[in-house]
């Protein structure tokens, strides 16, 4: 685990800021700036061959931008990106060339077959003839589409919809491959399925992937390393284990007390192997410890001694959703559903 690269004039930096010359994708101090608005604000990763690579973070962190940076299409503010041994901003065709990309949105076309919507992909890559054919037929395969390669798309579901456009962004062989939120909206069978389909590509395609998800599960299942983005910022990058083992306290108790009262957290915090109380709603506390079995007694005391009642508790051990807020001070989940209140104050002189 290390905090994010600090700028370097060496091109090829592996998460540890030493030299890696066959990194897939070297992206330094990138920034990109929409007006004055800074949405990605000097990110600097790298990421090896036949990784996968997560980009992990809320709505609005930057993960398309940078996506969208990598893979020429949006111009580069400042910094450096450069993507299978070749410079995003001077280079952009050979860049094309070597990669498969999956935007954030759907957009196979729904009135062509499976097969037209890969044969035209396959076509505008200048996929000759006879490779064409032997590709459209080992992409079906590899996401076990091949029996509906006739089927109209608008008759597939939304998880079929997925693999086919994963089967899209490899027609033409690529060997980095960006897939932006491949998961988001798919039932969790379907969910399921496509990272197992992700792994298996890996391991039979050589490829290099970079995923964009705000699935902690998806990214601490299916990544090999995860760089956490936050507000336009790398907060942090390392293996998801490396993550955890970075956060303070091994175990999370989750409590629910019958009662709130003001200084539970407080007590809680005093527990001699406790690193961290998050108060998460009324009586209901996450605790990061560092012994889960010693402070679960000690909340049973405490409790009773009070003659206060638990209504519930389970002892877990640290998950990345613990890593998020520990590095961005707010929970991954509550920026999906957040709503901002704006209260206006009264204006001098008018009226209640
Ligand atoms: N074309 C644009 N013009 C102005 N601002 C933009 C533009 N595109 C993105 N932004 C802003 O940049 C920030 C980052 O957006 P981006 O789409 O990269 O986030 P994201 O991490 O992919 O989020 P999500 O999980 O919702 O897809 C957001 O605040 C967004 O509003
Ligand atoms: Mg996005």
């Amino acid at each position: 685990m290390t905090r994010p690269a600090q700028p370097s004039t060496a091109m090829n930096l592996d998460s540890n800021g030493a030299a890696a010359p066959q990194a897939a994708i070297a992206v330094e101090n990138i920034v990109k700036r929409y007006g004055d608005f800074e949405a990605v604000k000097g990110v600097s990763f790298s990421v090896a061959d036949g990784e996968i690579f997560g980009l992990l973070g809320p709505n609005g962190a930057g993960k398309s931008t940078l996506i969208r940076m990598m893979t020429t299409l949006i111009p580069v503010t400042a910094g450096k990106a450069i993507v299978a041994g070749h410079d995003v901003t001077r280079e952009p065709d050979a860049v094309r060339r070597m990669i498969g990309v999956i935007p954030q949105a759907l957009t196979s076309d729904q009135d062509l077959t499976v097969e037209e919507n890969l044969s035209i992909y396959a076509k505008l890559y200048s996929v000759p003839r006879a490779q064409r054919e032997k590709n459209i037929a080992e992409v079906l395969e590899a996401v076990d589409l091949t029996k509906w390669r006739s089927a109209q798309t608008k008759t597939l579901s939304g998880g079929m919809r997925r693999r086919l456009e994963i089967a899209r962004g490899l027609v033409h062989d690529p060997s980095i491959f960006f897939l932006d939120e491949p998961t988001t909206g798919l039932d969790p069978v379907s969910r399921i399925a496509v990272w197992e389909m992700l792994n298996h590509l890996k391991k039979t395609r050589n490829l290099t992937m970079l995923v964009t998800t705000h699935y902690m599960e998806e990214a601490d299942r299916l990544c090999d390393r995860i760089a956490i983005v936050d507000h336009g910022t790398l907060v942090a990058l390392g293996t998801p284990v490396e993550l955890k083992q970075s956060v303070p306290g091994s175990n999370v108790v989750e409590v629910q007390f019958a009662n709130e009262h003001e200084e539970w957290k407080a007590r809680l915090e005093r527990f001699p192997d406790v690193t961290e109380v998050q108060a998460q709603s009324a009586g209901v506390y996450r605790i990061l410890t560092s012994n889960g079995s010693r402070t679960t007694t000690q909340l049973v005391e405490l409790a009773a001694s009070l003659g206060e009642l638990l209504t519930s508790l389970s002892v877990q051990n640290t998950s990345l959703d613990d890593v998020f807020v520990h590095y961005t001070g707010r929970q991954l989940r509550d920026e999906q559903v957040k709503t901002v209140n704006f209260v206006m104050p009264p204006r001098p002189g008018s009226r209640p």
